[in-house]
């Protein structure tokens, strides 16, 4: 039997997911955030997107300066992954307050998270409200990631987050099973 489930409940269905960390570089100032609704919209050209709500600062940043980065970070930044996603911008560099270190990518002044298993430099390429989220679109300028990546994930080394949603107030960022 399927039970009835509140609509604005729906997006919990899609869980687990594999969050990435996106990213951006205001004149030094460092927004930084996960996201899990992210999805590549083409592949060529490389366009990627991600739901977000307007209010976050890092939304607001990337509007801006209409640059970022997109980071997988493996489980090993669980912790990391909980403070970005649980704070707001209240330290000038959110990424290394939350302890990830960064330098700039190879192509645009974009945060890339050091240790990240992949990695995107992305322009701003559209913003379409959707409901009480933007989808925030962003043209590939550049993608890396390290050897276990071989055209596919080998998940030798990789070992994704799974989210699973907040649950019972801590958030549920696991690495996925059978991976440990
Ligand atoms: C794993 C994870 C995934 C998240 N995914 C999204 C998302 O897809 N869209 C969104 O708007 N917020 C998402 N959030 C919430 C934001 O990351 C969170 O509110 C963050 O603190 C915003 O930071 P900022 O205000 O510094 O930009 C997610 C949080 C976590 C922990």
């Amino acid at each position: 039997m399927l039970n009835k489930v509140d609509p604005s409940r729906v997006y919990r269905l899609f869980y687990p997911a594999v969050p990435a960390v996106v990213s951006c570089n205001d004149r030094g100032l460092v927004y930084s955030m996960p996201v899990v609704s992210i999805i590549p919209l083409s592949n060529d050209p490389a366009i990627i997107g991600f739901a977000s709500s307007p209010q976050h600062a890092t939304h607001v940043a990337i509007s801006q300066v209409r640059s970022f980065s997109v980071c997988w970070l493996d489980s090993s930044k669980v912790e990391a992954v909980k403070v970005l996603g649980s704070t707001g911008h209240t330290a000038p560099d959110k990424l290394k307050a939350a302890g990830l270190p960064h330098s700039r990518g190879k192509t645009l002044d974009v945060p890339i998270v050091e240790g990240s298993a992949a990695a995107l430099e992305c322009t701003l390429y559209h913003r379409q409200v959707i409901g009480d989220h933007e989808l925030v679109i962003g043209k590939v300028q550049a993608a890396w990631a390290i050897d276990d990546f071989q055209e596919y994930w080998k998940f030798e080394r990789y070992r994704p987050l799974l989210y699973t949603g907040l649950q019972g107030g801590a958030l549920g960022t696991h690495s996925a099973p059978g991976l440990d």
